[in-house]
């Protein structure tokens, strides 16, 4: 099996902590493990000062384990780079559709972020994390009746997407006060991602169509039920090039020029998420300080040539923000080697704790953590549990020799991997556990059988 490893660094486990002794600031989306990983004199890897081996025994296999400093870290890298480049105001969201729970929420919330969210349940979890709802973005291309009233009586700020949705709120307007909303537009800006995550090309389920503007602006302008206070757009996740957001941002401060001439008075304007992370070496996207600088000098530039006030400047990054932060910890079980084919170990979870590699074709890389220090002298394909020949972690993954009881920990899995893991073959969710300076705390329990079947109905004459 070929590697993609450069061989001077195929030593261990512990090349991947490496460039960590060079005391430079890192960018959480430019790391491999979070930011407090490191390998400890068992030769085990330890993640906020707790030995991941030890904690698979204390809160079971498979494990999401949660690096709380890394996900503060991220949060402040974009907060505080808006602030010091941006002369106007300006929020950073978190697009929690990457992993929404009371604790992420809470987290970010209180690192002063607000929250996007893109269902009821997600803005349920939100309010109930304590998030103030002036800080609470709703999104979503069909949002119910239910989720429109929600997000209405909270106070949040709905995100509208079409038509539909616009003549809807108009029916749900009361007179006690104007519906607080913005407008999301697709900008018809290509980005090189996959495809199934790119948003922003014309082609797209998402927002309105730019060449309907002027007549959404005319319409929004009559009606005194809805307060619209902004435009928003979001072009892809996983993006690596600068370009495109720099695009976007300018084209959008335009868009704000053209709703003047309905008398709408914009003041926010959300370029929306997409930042890319390392998932492997060969990934290098741009640190969060340097796409928050680069978006902040369009909004700047492209205002000042057209002679219009900073507005409200605000990105919903999600990925970036915690997908580093997180691991999972696996438990190593059994082992096919078919001769000069392949080798298949097989882990205790799979498609259904992280469905991005059947989804999406995502790339990951992993370590065991009780033989960090260990020779990578084995290629295997990583197998899940489930019954279904796609359901594969890892391919030509490089690893020590293992065994039945090695702990395996898949790096970067903090986006996108709990927020759309299923019982797929009835398995229960894993667990998640909150580190921080040796510490660690249950922030979402692990299923049992009985939440297995807890939905499940059985009429009577089936008794
Ligand atoms: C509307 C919207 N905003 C923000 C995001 C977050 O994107 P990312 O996780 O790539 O930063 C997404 C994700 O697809 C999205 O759909």
């Amino acid at each position: 099996m070929v590697s993609t490893l450069p061989v001077e660094v195929q030593s261990s486990g512990n090349q991947y902590l490496s460039q960590r002794d060079s005391g430079t600031i890192l960018s959480p989306n430019q790391e491999l493990l979070p930011l407090n990983a490191r390998v400890n004199h068992h030769n085990s890897l330890e993640i906020g000062g707790c030995d991941v081996t030890t904690l698979v025994q204390q809160f079971g296999s498979p494990l999401y384990i949660l690096d709380e400093q890394t996900l503060r870290t991220a949060c402040q890298q974009y907060r505080d780079t808006f602030k010091q480049y941006y002369k106007g105001e300006s929020q950073v969201l978190y697009a929690s559709k990457a992993w929404n729970c009371l604790a992420v929420c809470a987290i970010v919330a209180s690192e002063g972020l607000g929250i996007d969210v893109v269902s009821g349940g997600e803005l349920y979890t939100a309010l109930n994390a304590g998030v103030s709802s002036d800080k609470i973005y709703l999104h979503g291309n069909n949002k119910s009746r239910e989720e429109l009233i929600l997000a209405i009586e909270s106070g949040s700020t709905i995100v509208v997407d079409n038509w539909y949705e616009l003549k809807t709120l108009v029916e749900l307007a009361t007179t006690d006060a104007a519906i607080r909303m913005m407008l999301r537009l697709t900008p018809g800006i290509e980005c090189h991602t996959h495809e199934y995550i790119r948003t922003g090309h014309l082609d797209s389920k998402f927002g309105f169509d730019p060449n309907d503007l002027e007549e959404v602006f005319a319409f929004v302008s009559k009606q005194p039920s809805l307060n619209c206070v902004g435009l928003h757009a979001h072009i892809g996740s996983q993006i690596f090039e600068r370009q495109p957001h720099r695009d976007l941002a300018a084209v959008m401060v335009q868009w704000f020029r053209d709703a003047a001439k309905y008398d709408l008075e914009l003041t926010e304007l959300n370029v929306g998420g997409g930042l890319g992370i390392k998932y492997t070496e060969s990934d290098d996207p741009p640190s969060i300080a340097e796409w928050s600088k680069a978006i902040c000098e369009v909004v700047q530039a492209a205002c000042a040539s057209l002679n219009l006030p900073l507005p409200k400047l605000l990105c919903e990054p999600g990925r970036s923000l915690i997908a580093t932060a997180c691991v999972t910890a696996y438990t190593i079980g059994s082992a096919k080697t078919i001769p000069d084919i392949r080798t298949y170990v097989t882990i205790d979870g799979g498609m259904s704790d992280n469905p991005r590699p059947i989804t999406y074709q995502s790339v990951y890389r992993a370590v065991v953590a009780n033989k960090m220090s260990a020779s990578l002298t084995e290629t295997v394909t990583l197998a899940g549990k489930h019954c279904e020949s796609g359901d594969i972690l890892i391919k030509n993954a490089q690893l020590p020799k293992t065994e039945p009881g090695d702990i395996l920990v898949v790096m970067g899995t903090g986006a996108y991997n709990y927020s759309m893991a299923s019982n797929y073959n009835r398995l229960p969710r894993p667990a998640a556990v909150l580190v921080a300076n040796g510490e660690a705390n249950l922030i979402l329990q692990r299923e049992t059988y009985e939440d297995i079947i807890r939905q499940d109905c059985l009429p009577e004459r089936l008794k």
